[in-house]
């Protein structure tokens, strides 16, 4: 019987008729992280697991109910459900972190949760993210957010709310898990199991877990913003007036708290209401712990994240421009054997030059291969039989406008093809220029 394996639930294929709304995101991120001195880096895609349970936090979903797991001899080995605990363990692990502060570094890269996939949440999914380390300042929080409202822009998206929150430092947070405890031990009952466990050791988890009646109950609980201390109050006042300063549009959600165990102050999440209920497509926030928790001294730090696949869902949405796929610049179709070694010299030259050049190798005949030459999209064709190995001209044929024109088969093919491309480009980027739309 024949295999019929598919892909697996909540992962996706992309393409490559896709791919290059990818590059789109994955170039513009780049190019505007750089410019705010990020570099890039790049880590394991799965770490030991007790990694995230120090990090993430034994008490969030992600931890319970979502990782991937595998053990291998007698250690534990987690798939990365986020980037910050690997980024943060890799600057620790190279001591990036006894350089000059403050260290900024960004990532692409794939994470993993075993969530119940739905539009918007996969298993697999993609990351944009970024970390700043050696800062306490709100300045540094509104570098950040700065960051991410630019890239958004960038990307051509709109109507992206930012909403902000200050979850405090653990000082604050202890009045407030009292708060917290008073009111939820009156609806103990009504619980889901998960949250009943977190009553006592982490109840602001109970804030974002996913299942309907606690959420329900959730929503009159009281607010983290009400039981800040006067630092953390006076820092999250600071971070408006710059983001202020800035032009950054902004609202406060005393409700965001993230899923996530290490955040302390700030908390922000971009969101858009246009792709349904999954429409975070970035979250971040401070955490000036996590760097002591995992071995390192005390080092402020922050960052955020986004979805890539949600980014993508949403511009796609938005009409958003992406990057000109490429296409076939020369599509040489020999009409026999006898001209295809020629055929396969000037696609090697052509390639050398960074051309994209094709040339059959199926067999067709003349006929199949420039009907396959206009499916892929070739600029330029030129047909290559006796008669012209024997004269030494091809017709260089321009498929978008039908004009022919005759090139020596000589050394020079390559440059003289190369000068008509750039003509051709030219020439196309005066015709634009001649409508009225410029
Ligand atoms: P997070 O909120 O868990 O934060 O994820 C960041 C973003 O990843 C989300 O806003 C969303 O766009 C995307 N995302 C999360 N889960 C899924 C999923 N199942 N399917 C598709 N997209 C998803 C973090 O991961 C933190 N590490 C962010 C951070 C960096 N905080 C500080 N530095």
């Amino acid at each position: 019987m024949a295999l019929n394996i598919k892909r697996p639930n909540g992962t996706e294929d992309v393409l490559p008729q896709n791919v290059h709304k990818w590059h789109t995101v994955e170039k513009i991120a780049r190019d505007v992280a750089e410019s705010y001195g990020f570099r890039e880096i790049r880590i394991p895609t799965f770490e030991n697991t007790d990694l995230y349970l120090r990090s993430v936090g034994e008490t969030t979903d992600v931890v319970q109910k979502e990782m991937y797991t595998v053990s291998a001899k007698e250690t534990k080995f987690t798939l990365r459900p986020e980037g910050t605990a690997g980024t943060i363990r890799a600057m620790l692990q190279n001591g990036l972190l006894n350089e000059a502060m403050p260290q900024r570094v960004f990532y692409i890269l794939s994470c993993f949760r075993h969530e119940r996939p739905q539009a918007g949440r996969l298993r697999e999914f993609h990351q944009f993210g970024l970390e700043m380390a050696g800062s306490q300042s709100p300045a540094a929080d509104a570098e950040v957010i700065s960051l991410a409202k630019s890239l958004l822009d960038h990307l051509g998206l709109k109507n992206i709310e930012l909403y902000i929150n200050s979850i405090g430092c653990p000082q604050c947070r202890a009045k407030y898990y009292d708060a917290l405890r008073a009111y939820f031990n009156d609806r103990k009952s009504e619980l889901c199991e998960t949250c009943l466990s977190r009553l006592e050791k982490n109840p602001m988890r109970i804030l974002d877990c996913k299942s309907p009646v606690c959420s329900e109950i959730a929503k009159d609980a009281p607010v983290i913003l009400d039981y800040l201390c006067d630092e953390c109050s006076q820092h999250f006042s600071k971070l408006q007036s710059h983001l202020n300063t800035l032009g950054i549009e902004f609202k406060i959600n005393p409700k965001i708290v993230r899923g996530l165990d290490y955040y302390t102050k700030t908390v922000f999440e971009f969101v858009t209401t246009e792709i349904g209920a999954q429409g975070t497509v970035c979250g971040g926030g401070r955490y000036d712990g996590l760097i002591e928790e995992l071995g390192g001294q005390h080092t402020p730090a922050l960052g955020f994240a986004m979805g890539i696949e949600r980014i993508l869902i949403t511009m796609e949405k938005q009409g958003c421009d992406f990057l000109d796929q490429r296409k076939c610049d020369l599509y040489i179709a020999p009409m026999d054997e006898n001209a295809l070694p020629k055929a396969m010299q000037m696609a090697k030259q052509l390639r050398e030059y960074g051309y994209w050049a094709e040339y059959d190798v199926v067999g067709r005949g003349l006929k199949a291969q420039l009907k396959y030459a206009n499916k892929i999209g070739a600029a330029f064709t030129v047909v290559l039989g006796d008669d012209e190995l024997s004269s030494g001209k091809v017709k260089l044929k321009n498929m978008e406008k039908g004009e022919e024109l005759e090139l020596s088969l000589d050394d020079k093919f390559t440059e003289h093809f190369d000068a008509i491309c750039v003509d051709n480009m030219l020439g196309n980027i005066d015709s634009l220029m001649n409508t009225d739309e410029l």
